[in-house]
């Protein structure tokens, strides 16, 4: 199976042996604490998952900037995205070597993890400029990845942590949330090496079906991880329930048996466009996988990236070397009307516009809030039902 990122083994930072995860909590009950944000809590469950192998905590200030400068920490790892705990203040901490922390999206803010605190550090005005800039290509506070990444603090606490649960995915997401080492397993159990995996935050029509089997298909692959983000997103998202139970539903009825593993992870989404599919890339080499599709506007929001900036990255900005999981460079995918099939469309240079099936979301969400059902050239009808449900629940 293909290695993770930086080690040989894979290294999750959620205790797994009871009796210690228990003797941590009752550390944890006699420990300063503090509510950390949406954003470290799902850092949180990332590293506790080995998706962020091989970081071991949270990133001081130089690192930091050294990743979002040049993707490297200080001690030249790769690494595409800052992976911080920011706060507004510390009072009640100062001083004090281990804290709880506590879980911001749960009644009560139970403790998620316990940080032994190396650094206290403040980021300057100016590293928070710097920061935002490279790792989301704007400063816009229009961008929601820039303002969530803006509105935290700026107080950086570093250091190792140990994660004692996955904050409320697990209990919401039973059948789906997955830590990159049960996927692991699930994998090896199966028998698959080469696996192609979906990154995705939204219900899958039919060019994204296709799309994971024309993947699939080039790399001879064993199998496809489809792996959707169970985190936060902005508003008019469509919520992971809701997606889990469209693409279930796609999977039973138009995949053959073992050939996909329906999955998620607990992030929340950064909006972040190429750093993100870098981001993609990492985690899941992490939980196994030999390939990543990267489509068009991956991890895009509005128009601040290219369609393609996400595949430009990994040839122009990551060293050779740096990672080992491939990237499977997919085209704008659509219905072409002359063929009669969903295709690539640098496969098809003799079409024009016309000659695909082209629904803007705008559109779709329109006809789903309606009760009408998008042409099945664009969405498998069972898919729909589902969303043409929901976006009338939302109307009531
Ligand atoms: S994302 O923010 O999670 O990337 P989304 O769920 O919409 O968004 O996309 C999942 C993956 O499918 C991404 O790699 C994206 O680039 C790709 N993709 C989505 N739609 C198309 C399309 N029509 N053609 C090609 N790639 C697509």
């Amino acid at each position: 199976m293909i290695k993770p990122h930086g080690t040989d083994t894979l290294n999750p930072l959620f205790v797994q042996n009871e009796k210690q995860r228990t003797q941590f909590l009752q550390e944890a009950d006699s420990l300063p604490s503090i509510v950390i944000s949406s954003a470290a809590a799902a850092n949180a469950v990332m590293l506790g998952s080995g998706y962020f192998n091989p970081l071991t905590g949270y990133m001081n200030r130089a690192d930091s900037l050294g990743v979002a400068e040049n993707m490297r920490t200080t001690d030249g790892l790769f690494w595409p995205v800052p992976i911080v705990n920011v706060v507004k203040n510390t009072d009640g901490i100062k001083g004090i070597k281990r804290i709880a922390l506590r879980d911001p999206n749960l009644d009560g803010n139970p403790v998620l993890a316990i940080q032994t605190v190396e650094a206290i550090e403040e980021f300057t005005d100016n590293d928070m400029k710097l920061m935002t800039e490279k790792v989301f290509r704007t400063t816009d506070p229009n961008h929601p990845g820039v303002a969530a990444f803006n509105s935290v603090g700026k107080i950086v606490l570093s250091g190792p942590i140990q994660v004692l649960n996955f904050s409320y995915f697990e209990k919401e997401f039973p059948e789906t949330f997955r830590t990159a080492y049960q996927i692991r397993e699930e994998m090896q159990e199966l028998g698959w090496e080469k696996v192609v995996a979906f990154q995705t935050r939204n219900p899958m029509h039919l060019a994204h079906e296709e799309l994971c089997r024309m993947a699939h298909k080039a790399v001879n692959g064993d199998g496809i991880l489809i792996h959707m983000l169970l985190g936060r997103l902005k508003k008019g998202d469509i919520p992971a329930d809701v997606r889990d139970a469209c693409i279930r539903k796609m999977v039973d009825l138009y995949f053959p048996p073992n050939t996909v593993l329906v999955t998620g992870y607990g992030f929340d989404m950064l909006y972040a466009g190429p750093r993100e599919a870098v981001l993609h890339a990492v985690f899941r080499q992490n939980a196994g996988c030999t390939h990543l599709i990267v489509g068009r506007d991956h991890a895009g929001v509005g128009d601040y990236y290219g369609p393609f900036d996400a595949q430009t990255i990994f040839r122009e900005e990551v060293p050779p070397g740096a990672l080992e999981i491939e990237i499977f460079e997919a085209d704008h995918t659509a219905w072409s009307r002359k063929l009669g099939r969903v295709v690539m469309m640098r496969d098809v240079p003799d079409h024009t516009k016309d000659d695909f099936i082209l629904l803007s979301g705008t559109k779709v969400r329109e006809m789903l809030s309606r009760g009408e059902a998008p042409p099945p050239e664009f969405s498998r009808p069972e898919v729909a039902k589902i969303l043409m449900q929901y976006y009338q629940s939302t109307q009531e």
